[in-house]
């Protein structure tokens, strides 16, 4: 299984999904670049998550708030006192270690002799304006949702929405996280997709039990496979200090199963001491003039998690004669590529001619790659691995009839189409 873990990685850097950011002074721990495939896939569930949380349902609003907020927000949130890992260090070598993994006195790298525990705060700090004094410390925000609640006033204002209504934040996150390793699993910046959704305190259960199901689903959906998905009921002893209830949606990784995405019973926690510490009203008024402090749903994950459960599910291999075919069977709306187009020949002008135009007829409707390098064999192969739903190969039979062939990456086959039927087969394909 670990050797499934290295040949994706290996994948992801050759082919243009992931790099080790800043690689050329030696890299950065917990730090990751996404290459023109990456950046396509991650913007590709990006849009997933919104078009399924946001436009599908007429009570969620987006937001796009600051990375860097008042530093007060912080303190409101309970981040500066309770956003830390219990850490030992070494007193020989100074690594340090999270004390949930490690059993001893003795530090797992060198031996030495450990410190006491010591609490780490996993914010990184930094300084606004020119001056680095502790008036102008703030932080870079360790999860999105402090965004929704401060600016939860000024949504109720521009939206008048009844409970339950939601509002839903892309964007990134930054925690300064002592164990790293599992490739993406756990970075130092990454994104997150949150939907804060807010109830009338009394039916949070019912709603909360809501999430699960639909959160769930949207994983089955997507095309992981059920017996790789698991929930986790965190039990109360480990909950976070704002928490209620908060259950995990596990993902069966290779290291183990592990959180993709948590789904917690925020209760009144956050508007409470948002308020508390502004000195601002954030409450909500019901229809009868009732004032209150709703109840939050919070399902929350990030990208790159849903990116390392996506392709370690899609991956696999077929042996065939002479050599293996290496498939990413990710779900087309997802893809990266959604089209490849081939002229059978490079050196045939006739063929490269319509094909060019075969190409430019379908970009930018769908993001489509052109390849005329080597013979068919090859590009399919070179497409399956990247996960390239469909091939498009344009042949002399095209010269007669104006057809093509369209190849599918998972049963392979091929089917002629017209040029003509080309832009609706595929969207009804993305859409089915
Ligand atoms: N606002 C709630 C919150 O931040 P969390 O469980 O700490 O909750 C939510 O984080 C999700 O963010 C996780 O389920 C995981 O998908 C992702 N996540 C958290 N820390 C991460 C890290 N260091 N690297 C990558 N993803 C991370």
């Amino acid at each position: 299984m670990a050797d499934l873990m290295e040949k994706i990685v290996s994948l992801c850097k050759r082919r243009g999904f992931i790099f080790p950011s800043s690689e050329i002074y030696g890299g950065i721990g917990g730090f990751w670049d996404f290459g023109p495939l990456g950046a396509e896939l991650k913007n590709n569930i990006k849009a997933w998550w919104w078009k399924t949380m946001v436009w599908e349902r007429s009570e969620v609003y987006g937001l796009d708030s600051t990375i860097i907020h008042h530093p007060k927000v912080w303190q409101a949130s309970g981040h500066t006192v309770s956003f830390t890992d219990s850490l030992r260090e070494c007193k020989s070598c100074h690594q340090r270690f999270r004390t949930d993994k490690i059993s001893d006195d003795k530090c797992p790298e060198c031996g030495g002799k450990l410190t006491e525990v010591k609490q780490f705060n996993l914010m990184f700090e930094t300084w606004v304006g020119s001056a680095k004094e502790t008036a102008n410390k703030a932080y870079l925000r360790p999860e999105t949702c402090q965004g929704i609640f401060i600016n939860f006033v000024n949504i109720l204002n521009t939206v008048q929405p009844k409970l339950p209504f939601g509002i839903a934040q892309i964007g990134k996150g930054f925690r300064n996280e002592v164990t790293l390793g599992n490739f993406i699993f756990r970075d130092r910046e990454f994104e997150m997709m949150e939907l804060e959704y807010f109830v009338k305190p009394g039916e949070d259960e019912k709603w909360f039990d809501y999430w699960l199901k639909d959160r769930m689903k949207w994983y089955w959906d997507l095309g992981i496979n059920r017996k790789n998905l698991r929930f986790f009921e965190h039990p109360k002893e480990s909950l976070a200090h704002y928490s209620k209830r908060t259950v995990d949606i596990e993902y069966k990784f290779p290291f183990g199963w592990a959180e993709l995405e948590g789904i917690a019973n925020r209760t009144d926690f956050d508007l409470k001491n948002q308020a508390k510490f502004s000195g601002k009203d954030l409450s909500f008024q019901d229809e009868d003039g009732k004032k209150f402090y709703p109840y939050v749903i919070e399902p929350s994950v990030g990208v790159e998690r849903i990116i390392l459960a996506l392709i370690l599910e899609a991956y696999h291999e077929e042996k065939d004669k002479n050599s293996v075919r290496t498939i990413l069977s990710l779900n087309p709306k997802v893809s990266p590529i959604k089209i490849a187009i081939f002229p059978l020949l490079a050196n045939k002008p006739e063929l490269v001619k319509v094909a060019r135009q075969v190409f430019d007829k379908l970009r930018p409707a769908f993001y489509a790659a052109w390849d005329d390098r080597g013979n068919i064999g090859k590009r399919y192969y070179a497409q399956d691995e990247i996960g390239t739903p469909w091939c498009v190969t344009i042949d002399y039979q095209t010269l007669k009839d104006e057809t093509v062939t369209v190849r599918d990456r998972d049963t392979m086959k091929q089917e002629r189409l017209g040029i003509d039927k080309l832009k609706d087969f595929f969207q009804n394909e993305l859409e089915k």
